[in-house]
């Protein structure tokens, strides 16, 4: 389903943009094509969001749910005229103090985009992500670009071109490789109601970081709650399995006594020994760790090392040999509440404690 005949190419822009090559992917943007390109987040399967059919097909190459909206790149405010409408002062002053950036704002649709892009809801999301390749992209196809993330539904974002380059070969036209992304967990997406900030889901633009620009702001219930059978939501993105690797994974609750952390842990595996258990730990803990398998996620006084490596770390445990995993958990202050979110639906709300 949906397989291309031929392999698709990889344009290394890693060192520089190559301005022929930039030529060649808006001939394949314009003629409907799929082209996997990096942001500063994690990287995007990128189509025409204007064509109806290209972004069918972006659903297509990830297996995803029809009811799942995409967000809707752009490289200059002119383009928001084109598709959305009453835009709140709180709404513009929000895209002011964090674009370019990782943050994805929803906001009213005049409906002329194709119904796909917005699975036929009334909003759309927007983001002017903050990466010279994809400005450079959307600048020179002069067209918004629809891009959810590249892997195939339920896996973890792609942040390098290795790791996803198996999963959606012969599926898009062109990858676009830019190296290792920079935060590794995907843009912080909001809506505001009645002036409230409301984040649906949270990335490296935290709770904190908006409240400290004046804005009042809160974390939707379901950031940390699973959704009951039924229950409205939001954002359909948190209805669906996510960032999930195949085999079982426990997260490890934290605590601000790291000792705790570490006694449950090595309880939890004494008492399960029959099974092999490798542990996602973080790089201050390995000493204590030395009689396990354990794979370094980062150290726990920066977030922003275990969020760059996060996915690729879980992605990495499926070719290793144990039962099952461990993660450790991290406080939620500022992106740590993002990375908690991923890795609580990673291990779909099993909890160790
Ligand atoms: O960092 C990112 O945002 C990456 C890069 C490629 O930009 N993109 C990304 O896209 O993560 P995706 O499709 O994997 O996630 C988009 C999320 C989904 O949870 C979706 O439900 C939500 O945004 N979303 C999109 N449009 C929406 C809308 N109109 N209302 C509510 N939620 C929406
Ligand atoms: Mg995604």
């Amino acid at each position: 389903m949906g397989e291309k005949e031929d392999m698709s190419v990889i344009y290394d822009f890693k060192e520089n943009i190559k301005n022929d090559e930039l030529e060649i992917i808006k001939e394949k943007i314009k003629s409907g094509g799929l082209v996997v390109f990096p942001t500063e987040t994690v990287y995007g399967i990128g189509a025409d969001a204007t064509n109806g059919q290209a972004v069918k097909n972006i659903f297509k190459a990830k297996g995803r749910p029809q009811d799942n909206p995409l967000i809707v790149h752009i490289s200059n405010y002119e383009m928001l005229k084109e598709f959305t409408y009453d835009i709140t002062q709180t709404e513009k002053a929000l895209m002011d103090a964090f674009w370019p950036g990782p943050f994805t704002i929803i906001l009213k649709s005049n409906k002329k985009l194709p119904i796909d892009v917005t699975a036929g809801l009334d909003t759309v999301g927007i983001r002017m992500p903050d990466n010279d390749i994809a400005l450079s992209i959307i600048e020179k196809c002069n067209t918004p670009i629809a891009a959810p993330s590249a892997n195939v539904s339920g896996r973890p974002s792609g942040t390098n071109i290795a790791d996803i380059f198996q999963e959606l070969n012969n599926k898009v036209d062109i990858f676009v490789d830019g190296g290792n992304t920079n935060i590794g967990i995907e843009s912080t997406v909001v809506k505001v109601d009645n002036n409230v900030v409301n984040i649906l889901r949270p990335g490296r633009i935290s709770l904190e970081d908006i409240k400290a620009l004046g804005f009042e702001a809160k974390l939707d219930k379901h950031v940390f709650e699973d959704v009951k059978d039924g229950e409205k939501v939001e954002s359909p993105g948190m209805k669906h399995r996510h960032y999930a690797p195949a085999v079982k994974t426990l997260l490890l609750e934290y605590t601000e006594d790291e000792s705790i952390m570490l006694d449950v842990l090595k309880k939890y595996i004494a008492k399960n020994s029959d099974k092999k258990i490798g542990i996602l730990c973080f790089t201050e803990h390995k000493q204590f760790l030395k009689e396990y398998n354990t794979i370094d996620i980062g150290s726990i006084n920066n977030k922003l090392e275990v969020s760059s490596r996060i996915y690729t770390k879980l992605r990495s445990i499926d070719k290793l040999d144990c039962d099952e995993w461990i993660i450790e958990g991290l406080s939620r202050a500022g992106i740590g509440t993002a990375i908690m979110n991923r890795l609580t639906r990673a291990c779909s709300y099993n909890i160790l404690k």
